[in-house]
């Protein structure tokens, strides 16, 4: 038996989706724990690419049991579309959502929206999907959960209460007007829960059953850990707590339970939205890396912006999660790139930073210390399947040494690396599901 919690481990957009995909395999239930449809995961299945945001990555493997956790706030359309788009494609999940995860409304969507215009040059450069905004009504305690979807008397009175202080506050605070009525914003809400209530349960219980039952499971995480609440660079972070403290919470599971906590870290670093990013590439290279790797956001097309391996954040990021192993991908998309750099150190006011300072101010002053690394040849995608299907052994003595260089830096073992999108296209090097 396993507990697998999967994390990005840099700003999100990682490659955890086909991480967690590869992964399902062996797990019988996958949890998502943070984040909604804030997320994008691009799985390649069956030969086709889809474009996942509120699902959990696992729900590809129809016998696995895949769940929406406590911890996370969906949108009940993504949701719905999501679920749609798979029937289309002849896949079924077996899905849990648990009563307490919070509903993404439509005056989240439009406070999103108002809130990073009200802000101009300090804006986030959120998703706008409403994920700050439901947040921070949970913390406030007036957010409406899936729990409340299955009673339709309480739904229409707290869709009454909500509706007052929301449309107020988009026209007073906000000067933006909120087009839909009480009445329409019930009447959706109240479809969607049809259409859902068969899913929602206590799935804190269920998980904690299976765990004591002895099967696999895995913590699906969203975002990365330099976007987390609480352990990233705020303002210019999530709401959610995307690290293995977030996996525990958000899951409903005791933190001693995890058993591995996997670190999933691009060979480069990548970032969409406003935000310090020490090593950020603002050159020809971003660029070629940008393009090769195909680097536009899943969930709003937003080119994303470059840079080279950060050492200190990644350090930080496996302090704060315990990581017990590394995923690395996207090797292959380094294979040519010339000048390879990786960050070790940053210098700030004269002094010289193993780990990022606890601001964002702060890290936007740091300066990287890069050093240059040999690089690797670039092969095409049929001679990196072809490097997959050898091992660890076959990769480039260059690449090889890199994930070495990450690996010791950190203290840290290789588990997985991805040379490509495909499930064939992932090297084994430490099963995080073997007895
Ligand atoms: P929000 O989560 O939509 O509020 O956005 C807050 C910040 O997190 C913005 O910089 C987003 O671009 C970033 N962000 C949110 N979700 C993801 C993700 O899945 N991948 C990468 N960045 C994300």
């Amino acid at each position: 038996m396993a507990v697998a919690a999967v994390i990005g481990a840099q700003w999100g957009d990682e490659g955890k989706g086909k991480i967690v995909d590869f992964l399902a395999g062996k797990a019988d239930v996958v949890v998502r724990f943070n984040g909604g449809d804030n997320a994008g995961h691009t799985v390649m299945f069956g030969g086709k690419k889809f474009k996942m945001h509120a699902l959990p990555s696992g729900c590809f493997h129809e016998k696995k049991q895949v769940v929406v956790g406590a911890g996370c706030a969906v949108n009940p359309k993504t949701l719905l579309e999501e679920l749609g788009m798979l029937a289309k494609a002849g896949i079924r999940p077996n899905l849990l959502i648990d009563a307490r995860a919070h509903v993404v409304l439509p005056y989240h969507l439009a406070l999103d929206g108002a809130q990073e215009a009200l802000k101009g040059s300090g804006a986030v450069g959120t998703t706008r999907r409403g994920i700050g905004p439901c947040y921070a009504d949970k913390a406030a305690r007036i957010g409406l959960r899936f729990a409340d979807l299955l009673d339709k008397g309480r739904l229409e009175a707290k869709v009454r209460a909500l509706h007052e202080i929301k449309a107020k506050e988009l026209g007073k605070v906000y000067g933006a007007e909120f087009a839909q009525s009480e009445a329409q914003v019930f009447s959706e809400l109240s479809g969607q829960a049809d259409r859902l209530a068969g899913f929602v349960c206590d799935a804190i219980l269920s998980v904690n059953e299976s765990i004591s039952k002895g099967k696999n499971v895995l913590l699906e995480g969203a975002q990365g850990s330099l976007l987390g609440i609480d352990s990233g660079f705020y303002p210019y972070c999530t709401s959610s707590n995307p690290t293995s403290g977030g996996a525990s919470t958000g899951a409903g599971i005791a933190p001693s339970k995890i058993t591995e906590v996997v670190g999933v870290l691009k060979a480069y670093v990548s970032r969409v939205g406003e935000g310090p990013l020490p090593t950020e590439l603002p050159d020809g290279v971003g660029e070629a890396i940008r393009d090769k790797g195909n680097e536009f956001g899943t969930t709003t097309g937003r080119p994303r912006r470059i840079g080279w391996l950060d050492l200190p954040c990644l350090r930080q990021a496996s302090e704060i999660n315990g990581f017990t192993s590394l995923a690395f991908t996207r090797l292959d998309t380094l294979g040519g790139i010339p000048g390879l750099r990786i960050c070790s150190a940053y210098k700030l006011g004269g002094k010289t930073l193993h780990r990022p300072p606890a601001s964002s101010e702060a890290l936007s002053d740091c300066k990287p210390v890069c050093e240059e690394i040999a690089g690797w040849e670039d092969l095409s995608p049929g001679e990196w399947r072809a490097v997959a299907g050898k091992g660890v052994g076959a990769l480039p003595a260059q690449a090889r040494a890199y994930v070495e260089r990450v690996s010791s830096d950190l203290g840290v073992p290789a588990s997985i690396v991805s040379v490509g999108p495909g499930r064939e296209d992932t090297i084994i090097i430490k099963d995080v599901f073997a007895q």
